[in-house]
């Protein structure tokens, strides 16, 4: 509608307003004005930084945008995916083009986050940021122990050389070295080759899974992010496992990473055995 005609239109319609005593739209009316003068009468004197000005400006779309604000709504719009991983993401600090970050909750320590990081926020933000120059990744705030144990506590220590000769072999003690106890967890052809299931094995989760009708079995905890999320759901690709988490790669067998952080924690391997066709696991932690 043309300006001079909504100015018209818009005399006509508070006349009658006044005329028929309408209560509600003549407050309204008021309000309106009382929200719009101060920043008008700013914005007329040239005061356009002062606060009812901005804010004025802001509500037409016609204040600058800071920078902040700015590199905040382009994270948001990686928020999601962050936080679907159990993740959160905090923007710390924009100054000279460099956006600091810090990611938190499941990613928090998880050296995949980091590769999160490099990759999916600095593109997001290079896309949407004309003045945007690094990304920054700050390092996790301490915390406090939440007193959350990993799923399963497991240690590898070196084999007595005496035993066999064999000194850099590893072997798995679980407390104090107790005799493995070996759990019915369902039959081999009940897994299809390719495929992984997470099972219970005397209240502690087991990760078992079937390569070429080889089992295997880890805890079914990934190590990257403190040893608290699980590996369940992990894509098991030509020996591969595949955390779904932040996709940290390890070998399907031996448990040891096999992407670009090779010295990393490797999955803690549990003993796994058939038996007549039987799948048996030994989880005994205690
Ligand atoms: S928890 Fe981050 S890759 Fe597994």
């Amino acid at each position: 509608m043309e300006f001079d005609q909504a100015v018209t239109q818009l005399a006509t319609l508070v006349e009658t307003l006044e005329r028929d005593g309408d209560e509600r739209a003549l407050l309204l009316l008021a309000l309106v004005d009382d929200v719009h003068r101060p920043g008008i009468e700013q914005i007329v004197a040239g005061e356009f930084e002062r606060p009812e000005a901005l804010a004025l400006r802001s509500m037409y779309g016609l204040a600058p945008v800071d920078q902040t604000t700015e590199a905040e709504e382009a994270l948001d719009e990686i928020r999601p995916y962050i936080e679907s991983h159990g993740g959160a993401l905090e923007l710390v600090e924009v100054r000279d083009g460099v956006v600091s970050v810090r990611m938190t909750g499941s990613c928090n320590g998880c050296a995949a986050s980091a590769m999160t990081l490099r990759r999916g926020i600095e593109e997001k933000l290079r896309e949407r940021l004309d003045w945007f120059e690094e990304v920054v990744a700050l390092e996790p705030e301490p915390q406090d122990d939440d007193g959350s144990l990993p799923l399963l506590q497991i240690q590898q220590v070196p084999k007595p050389a005496a035993s066999n000769g064999a000194a850099d072999s590893q072997l798995l003690q679980i407390g104090k070295l107790k005799k493995p106890v070996f759990v019915d967890v369902g039959r081999l052809d009940e897994l299809p080759p390719g495929t992984s299931k997470a099972v219970d094995v005397d209240g502690n989760s087991v990760l078992i899974l079937n390569i070429d009708d080889e089992p295997y079995a880890f805890a079914n905890v990934c190590p990257a992010a403190g040893g608290r999320l699980p590996l369940e759901g992990a894509r098991l690709t030509d020996g591969v496992l595949v955390c779904p988490w932040h996709n940290c790669a390890y070998d399907a067998r031996s448990g040891k990473r096999v992407d670009d952080e090779p010295g990393e924690p490797a999955l803690a391997v549990l003993p796994i055995a058939v038996r007549d066709g039987v799948l048996k696991v030994a989880a005994n932690a205690s």
